[in-house]
């Protein structure tokens, strides 16, 4: 058994060139696309800081943020987080979608949203955005009224299988090969729970939370049994540490 010091003296790189030979969808399985998560936690294991995640990262973390969306073909997020977080367009910056079109992407990903209820935040500035296509799974009957966005609702059958369907209609009827999955705790621990989670990006910022109310970055019901995972890699900003895990198989 060996230790590695891994604050070292390597070459340093950006964000975007950490990120730059990352093929998710060329990993894709048949039925369903390559799935990353993208968390942030305090060093105390908290995902928000007073109900919000915004406090944890800091700069890198959210450049990583924002290049990882510049790498898939959908985003996803549950409606808490869409709630909480209040969502905009997907990718804003000019740089940003021209480092998608590069990659042979179109300039915005698709919008994945999961919701049990279909009772979603409308008023948020994601749902006014012309721009926008987006996909809402949900096993709800009710209507979602019309809104600037283009909005395709899926209804998917009642059970506990929701995010494997979700998946496999993403892959089967619109083409998707790779989704990043921007949390929260519960449709993390959802995702992970139904075995369609493939990699894990964590960022954990030097802080402490604290607070008995603030979730960890994946929660709902017990996982069956503890998710192996193996380090792929370890980065450092002297300030946040990145840590890129892959889900054992
Ligand atoms: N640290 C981080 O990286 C990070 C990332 C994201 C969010 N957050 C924080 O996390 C909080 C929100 O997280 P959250 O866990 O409450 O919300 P969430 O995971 O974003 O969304 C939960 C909602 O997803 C819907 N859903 C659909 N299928 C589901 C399933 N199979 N299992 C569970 N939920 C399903 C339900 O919607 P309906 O209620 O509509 O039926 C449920 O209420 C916010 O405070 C946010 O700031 C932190």
């Amino acid at each position: 058994l060996t230790l590695r010091r891994l604050i070292a003296d390597e070459p340093e790189m950006t964000p975007a060139e950490a990120l730059a030979d990352v093929d998710f969808a060329g990993n894709a399985p048949a039925d369903r696309p390559y799935v990353v998560a993208n968390m942030v936690a305090t060093v105390d294991g908290r995902a928000t800081v007073a109900g919000r995640s915004g406090p944890i990262g800091g700069e890198a973390d959210r450049e990583l943020f924002h290049r990882l969306r510049t790498r898939v073909d959908a985003v996803m997020v549950g409606s808490g987080t869409l709630r909480v977080e209040r969502y905009g367009a997907l990718v804003r910056l000019p740089e940003l979608r021209a480092a998608r079109e590069e990659a042979g992407l179109p300039p915005l990903p698709l919008g994945v949203v999961v919701s049990r209820s279909l009772d979603l935040p409308l008023d948020i500035p994601l749902f006014a955005d012309e721009e926008s296509r987006m996909v809402v799974y949900t096993q709800s009957d009710a209507d979602l009224p019309e809104c600037g966005a283009q909005v395709d609702v899926v209804r998917l059958p009642a059970g506990d299988a929701d995010m494997v369907a979700a998946m496999s209609d993403l892959r089967a009827e619109r083409g998707v090969r790779s989704v990043l999955c921007e949390g929260g705790p519960r449709v993390l621990g959802a995702l992970i729970r139904q075995g369609v989670l493939d990699e894990l990006f964590l960022s954990v910022a030097p802080k402490l939370s604290g607070g008995i109310d603030e979730p960890t970055i994946v929660t709902g019901p017990p996982l069956p049994e503890p998710v192996a995972l193996d380090l792929v890699w370890a980065l450092d900003s002297r300030e946040c540490l990145f840590l890129r895990y892959a889900v054992r198989r």
